[in-house]
């Protein structure tokens, strides 16, 4: 199939819904942030795009569709941060609700506590990719990933990172292809970086 009608825009607000439409569908129930509901995985968002330079969707202009989104930038964990702190009560209760992450944090924090600082190469981090799931293995995150990496280049990045679960052998497949490269490995996630001279 050719990506040739589909065009890579920044996201916007009103964007918010198709986006979580995607979220929900195609990423899988070991990511925590697929249970939020729509209101709240919304406020997430809707940080990442405020701090954060580099988040694009791929839409079909035509059908008015959006197939994929990409987030990225410098601030991707102070916009957690932020979200996490402003809606602290909501996501206590999604915990609750889903004990088996309270688990994995506590796990988490606990590893951070006993093992040396999680130093990363790259500052300049993407920290969601998807693509509907109706278009996978159609070049949509590819496309996706060219836009953003020219972009970071004309601003003069030379590198930037991501992790991603284990489990997760679609998405490492996908970033090996790439020419991306494993950092290491830390808890339930790999940590890749990618060198874009
Ligand atoms: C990760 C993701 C963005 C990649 O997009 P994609 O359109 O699937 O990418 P590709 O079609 O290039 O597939 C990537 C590789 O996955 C592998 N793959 C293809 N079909 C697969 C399948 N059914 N099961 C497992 N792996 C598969 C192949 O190695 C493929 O490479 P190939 O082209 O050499 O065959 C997309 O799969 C996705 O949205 N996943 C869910 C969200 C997610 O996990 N995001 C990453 C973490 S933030």
């Amino acid at each position: 199939m050719s990506t040739n009608n589909y065009i890579v825009k920044e996201i916007k607000k009103e964007n918010f819904s198709s986006i979580y439409k995607i979220h929900k569908e195609t990423f899988d129930k070991t990511h925590f942030l697929s249970y939020l509901k729509e209101n709240l995985l919304v406020k997430y968002y809707e940080k990442l795009i405020i701090y954060n330079k580099y988040c694009y969707m791929i839409a079909n202009e035509k059908e008015n569709e959006i197939n994929g989104f990409l987030f990225a930038g410098y601030k991707t964990h102070f916009a957690l941060n932020e979200f996490t702190k402003e809606n602290k009560f909501s996501i206590i209760f999604a915990l609750l609700s889903h004990p088996k992450f309270i688990v994995e944090k506590i796990k988490l924090v606990l590893a951070k506590q006993f093992n040396p600082k999680l130093e990363l190469k790259a500052d300049l981090r993407l920290i969601i990719i998807g693509v509907s799931t109706q278009f996978k293995g159609a070049g949509m995150a590819l496309k996706l990933l060219q836009h953003f990496e020219n972009e970071i280049g004309v601003d003069g990045a030379k590198l930037y990172g991501l992790s991603v679960r284990k489990g997760n052998q679609r998405a490492i497949n996908f970033y090996l292809k790439n020419k991306f490269k494993i950092e290491t490995t830390f808890m339930n996630s790999v940590y890749f970086y990618k060198d874009i001279n």
